[in-house]
């Protein structure tokens, strides 16, 4: 099958190499011209992922032209790209033409909502989209590491061919209807990441840090299904399965962003030191303001926001939310007897 990888940072590098594995025809767009010339004289970039080459047929272009005579495309560029990227490409994209989406957060630009709102809207509803998304480093990935994912679209059809596209010995792809839960599990489990970072930063214990993941997923799992989501999308690879990943492991740049802030660095400094887009900044500020627009409580995300938006002191906000007043952990009550 002929793929249109657009986004040639570390996520689309490896899906490209992954997809190559699998025999397509992989071309893959580059945001700068500068970017493209120096991906095809040196083939690798080791900044992001060391080591790994391209292979030769990997063909690299900086021009959107490619999507007309595509298959299916794959949009890996940073949250804040993704309308503008998705606009473009809907110029010269023909309908029907799967659009599978894998990079995570909301779109600020448009309310704050799901990417595969924006990536219809731009479309004009004529081409499926599909959310491929779950715990995958593409460190992990570009190396061959067994990994899984789901595959999520209101479309069943899309879905499974995105899982027959995907998939192979190292790569797992499972199918979801939830693509509503799928997209908001990705989006705000890096804002917990970046808190489970600054509780390791602060030298906080692991019991604070299993708190805080747990929590944290509560918190998400509440808005989610407010905002449609399935709940036990949140128990599945696109939930807790991410959330685990992000918040444990050292590829993490939002956990490695957060363990600087906690170790007595400013935002700016810790973002700057990171040299990659830290998702989990943009990811606070959409939560904080779906918050208060479904009127849903996310203690941890408001004490996230104080931290990075309002030059709130980490120690402080992590007392505030030990000093709550007493709740139960599950939404419903006991009926007294
Ligand atoms: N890296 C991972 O392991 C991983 C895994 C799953 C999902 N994701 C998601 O994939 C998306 C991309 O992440 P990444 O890790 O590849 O990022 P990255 O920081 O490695 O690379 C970002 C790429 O985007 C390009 N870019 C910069 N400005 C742009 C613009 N205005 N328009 C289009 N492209 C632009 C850069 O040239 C660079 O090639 C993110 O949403 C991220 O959350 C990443």
């Amino acid at each position: 099958m002929k793929i249109f990888v657009l986004g040639s940072g570390s996520w689309g590098t490896a899906l490209a190499i992954n997809l190559h594995k699998n025999g397509h025809t992989v071309t893959m767009w580059t945001f700068s011209a500068d970017e493209c010339k120096r991906l095809q004289r040196e083939r690798t970039n080791e900044k992001l992922l060391p080591g790994i080459i391209l292979p030769d047929d990997i063909e690299i272009v900086n021009s959107m032209d490619e999507a007309k005579n595509t298959e299916l495309v794959v949009l890996a560029v940073p949250s804040f790209a993704v309308a503008a990227t998705a606009e473009q490409l809907a110029e010269v994209l023909p309908a029907d033409i799967p659009v599978i989406n894998v990079g995570k957060g909301l779109d600020a630009k448009h309310g704050y909502c799901r990417f595969s709102e924006t990536i219809r809207k731009a479309m004009k509803g004529q081409n499926p989209v599909v959310a491929l998304t779950g715990p995958t480093h593409a460190e992990e990935v570009s190396r061959g590491i067994p990994t899984a994912i789901v595959a999520a679209s209101e479309s069943r059809k899309a879905a499974e061919m995105t899982q027959d596209v995907f998939m192979n010995d190292t790569f797992r792809v499972y199918t979801s209807p939830d693509i509503v839960g799928a997209e908001l599990g990705g989006a705000f489990k890096n804002i917990i990441a970046l808190g489970a970072g600054i509780s390791d930063g602060l030298g906080l214990g692991d019991n604070s840090k299993a708190a805080f993941m747990t929590r944290g997923l509560t918190e998400i799992a509440r808005l989610g299904v407010k905002l449609g989501a399935r709940q036990d999308t949140f128990a599945g690879l696109s939930g807790v399965g991410d959330l685990i990943v992000t918040c444990c492991s050292m590829h993490s740049r939002n956990r490695r962003a957060g363990i600087l802030i906690g170790q007595g660095k400013t935002v700016k400094q810790a973002m700057e030191e990171v040299g990659a887009v830290v998702e989990g900044y943009y990811a606070t500020e959409a939560g904080h303001m779906l918050a208060k627009k479904m009127g849903v409580e996310m203690p941890i995300v408001q004490a996230m926001y104080h931290v990075l938006y309002e030059n709130g002191n980490a120690r402080d906000a992590i007392s505030t939310l030990m000093g709550r007043a007493k709740t139960h952990e599950s939404e419903e009550v006991w009926i007294t007897k």
